[in-house]
């Protein structure tokens, strides 16, 4: 039998994940992990998240939070095909950002769209050369666990792209595959939810409206505070109108029930025949805070857990590093790097 497929995904610590990552992704990948048809890597980016200055105590705190939460989600890291772990645990992601950066041009760094734009909106002294090799530092965590898919939301197409034009140019440098091609994995049937505020923009973590973004730790009544704030239109009208930007705000929230509930918007429609939008906001944020709720009670016991995290974090860097070490090797072993001979 051939080896499984390989699924990668890094999630950066210093935000709580919201609904919208849950429904666009992480209820995906505990789908696929479950189906058991995919080998998953699962990790922290805690290396990416040092481009940005951290306050050391925060941060450790952040990462087991991320952590946990993964966990809560249903990632479970104690199957033996799911590895979930911390970047900086596995110091093989650094050492192959190094080698792939030699083989990475400065022109196509620079061209990189969120570079620019996080440059541009930086204060002088503030762009560091870590923000600026950040995707080198992506392509190594793609690269060395030989990943045939991983998700990418828009914002990370240019990346993935980078990864393999470097993957594409190192084997072609030594005339062997060393590397994967990694493709970009398409979730299907997920639901693209949109800010609660804005409802033409995605739902974001760093969304300058508090009420746009419903995160997974969210309390009961902050969940129905944010949806009874969300934007809506004047013509009370519980109805789906694909394209029709007055109904965006409705559309998003229809989306999100009938991702929780699994209705058709035909069916959503009926249930609300009639009745105002009051109604409905709160028919949605209870049912979202139906499904949050378990994973919040399974977060807060796992969380509490230190020798539960530590043991488990132990392990998924120990898995992770096993299924690395070949690929550095191999990479290593091209460049020409001497081996010790004792
Ligand atoms: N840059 C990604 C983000 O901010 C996180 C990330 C780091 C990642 N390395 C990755 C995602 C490798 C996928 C694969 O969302």
């Amino acid at each position: 039998m051939s080896n499984p497929k390989r699924f990668l995904s890094g999630i950066q610590p210093t935000n709580i994940p919201h609904i919208g990552n849950y429904f666009g992704a992480i209820k995906n990948w505990v789908k696929s992990q479950d189906e058991g048809a995919l080998e998953a890597f699962y990790f922290i980016a805690d290396l990416h998240a040092i481009t940005v200055r951290q306050d050391p105590l925060k941060f450790k705190e952040q990462i087991m939070d991320c952590y946990s939460l993964l966990a809560a989600a249903g990632l479970d890291p104690d199957l033996e095909k799911t590895a979930i772990f911390a970047q900086s645990h596995v110091p093989e992601h650094s050492e192959l950002a190094w080698l792939l950066g030699c083989f990475t041009q400065f022109g196509e760094l620079s061209r990189m769209t969120q570079f620019k734009e996080k440059s541009e909106k930086s204060k002088e002294g503030e762009v560091n050369v870590g923000l600026f090799s950040y995707p080198v530092l992506q392509a190594a965590d793609i690269l060395l666990y030989q990943a045939n898919y991983v998700p990418v939301g828009k914002d990370q197409k240019q990346h993935l792209e980078l990864a393999r034009n470097i993957a594409a140019r190192f084997n072609q440098a030594y005339n062997d595959d060393v590397f994967t091609m990694p493709e970009p994995y398409i979730t299907q049937n997920t639901a693209k939810i949109m800010s609660l505020s804005d409802p033409l923009k995605k739902m974001s973590k760093s969304d300058s409206n508090p009420n746009s973004c419903v995160f997974l730790l969210d309390d009961k009544d902050t969940v129905i505070k944010k949806f009874k704030r969300a934007v809506t239109d004047s013509e009370a009208r519980v109805e789906y109108r694909e394209n029709d930007e007055t109904k965006a705000g409705v559309n998003n929230l229809m989306s999100i029930y009938g991702a929780v509930t699994e209705k058709s918007f035909s069916d959503i429609q009926k249930e609300f025949d009639g009745r105002g939008y009051g109604d409905f906001k709160t028919a949605v944020g209870e049912t979202v805070f139906d499904i949050i709720k378990p994973i919040q009670e399974k977060y807060y016991t796992l969380r509490s857990d230190r020798t539960y995290i530590d043991t488990r974090m132990k392990k998924g860097a120990d898995k992770a590093a096993k299924a690395a070490r070949p690929t550095l090797c191999k990479a290593r072993e091209k460049i020409g790097f001497l081996h010790y001979i004792i």
